[in-house]
């Protein structure tokens, strides 16, 4: 039996509802690998500023940020820019670069970049979007897609004459995080105008902002009927909620299993110091709030070998079988 899309982008089938959010310094090549393990159903890169693409030489930092592992789609490449001709410059040669799609970062917030009329600072400019979707959907081969804030403050709210835009001049998808340029992570995402964007337009609605549990993807779904749910910071250390499993409910052992096969992605990916020093962020995330490991060991350790020796002691330290909801209650 052929699997059914949930939704398409453009003619690219995607089969699933919950899609790891694009993070600078967190989704990269391997923590990518790992979320579609548990069921991540599209992945984006972590932005690239098109100042970056379009120079003789690609910097190695940048150009990393568009790798891809062999079978990884649909990968969607996400750039930023401030200018349209120059974000379809960068789009034209990262085609070649084998994306599925291109998707235009319309939302990031912190001052160096909205604050030159890029990311989240394109938004009072509708016209530079129509200008730069148009540019993209009439050159590029890939479907081309916008990721969006509600709008700049809350006296400029306006995503749903940019959704229209963006419509109007062929984007293929609308991601959109439900807060203003001005809230940056601060208050609650606002559902309610995800479910306006939602009706306004025709093309797939992907709804981001405070999906916590594997609960709050279908009640984003229901409350907004986006196509599919977004997840960012909820998602870090905590791949399983990509299978809709409740963090509670894991055991040390399917904890553990995930950190060795995370940082081994690491490792091969980056090198083994690098790969160790840039996974303790990660770590200390997946062992949040517990007291039995011996984080400052794990997080001290540049070599692999030695990182396994000190899980595989966590391993025979903690009862493996036991969820961490009632792992409070055993004295180990
Ligand atoms: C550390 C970090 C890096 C981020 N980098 C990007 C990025 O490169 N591109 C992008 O579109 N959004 C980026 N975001 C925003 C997230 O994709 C997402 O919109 C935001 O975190 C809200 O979703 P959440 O409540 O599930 O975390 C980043 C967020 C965080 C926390």
């Amino acid at each position: 039996m052929t699997q059914q899309p949930v939704f398409t982008v453009g003619n690219v089938p995607v089969f699933g509802d919950a899609i790891l959010s694009p993070m600078a310094g967190y989704s990269d090549v391997p923590y990518r690998a790992l979320c579609r393990a548990y069921g991540s159903a599209m992945h984006y890169t972590e932005f690239v500023p098109v100042e970056a693409l379009l120079g003789k030489r690609v910097h190695e930092r940048f150009r990393r940020r568009l790798d891809t592992q062999p079978g990884e789609h649909p990968m969607v490449f996400q750039i930023f820019g401030n200018n349209a001709q120059m974000l379809l410059e960068a789009a034209l040669r990262i085609q070649e670069w084998g994306p599925d799609i291109i998707d235009i970062n319309m939302g990031c917030a912190t001052r160096k970049v909205s604050g030159r009329g890029a990311g989240v600072g394109m938004m009072p400019q509708p016209e530079l979007i129509a200008e730069t979707f148009k540019l993209l959907t009439n050159h590029l081969k890939v479907p081309v897609t916008g990721k969006i804030r509600l709008g700049w403050d809350a006296t400029q709210e306006n995503f749903l004459e940019i959704g229209r835009i963006l419509e109007q001049n062929g984007a293929a998808l609308i991601a959109m995080h439900g807060r203003t340029k001005v809230q940056k992570y601060g208050g609650e995402a606002n559902w309610d105008a995800i479910a306006q964007l939602k009706q306004a337009v025709s093309v797939p609605v992907i709804g981001n902002g405070d999906v916590q549990t594997p609960e709050d993807i279908d009640r984003m779904k229901a409350h907004t009927g986006c196509d599919a749910v977004m997840i960012g910071r909820a998602a870090i250390g905590n791949p399983w909620i990509f299978a809709r499993q409740q963090r509670q409910d894991l055991t040390i052992g399917e904890i553990t299993t995930a950190v060795r096969l995370h940082a081994r992605e690491m490792v091969n990916y980056y090198g083994e110091g690098p790969g160790l020093r840039q996974f303790r962020k990660h770590l200390k995330k997946y062992f949040d709030n517990l007291a039995h490991i011996e984080l400052d060991r794990l997080l001290g350790t540049e070599s692999f070998a030695e990182f396994e020796e000190i899980l595989g002691g966590v391993e025979t330290a903690v009862p493996e079988a036991i969820p961490l909801k009632n792992l409070q209650a055993v004295n180990v």
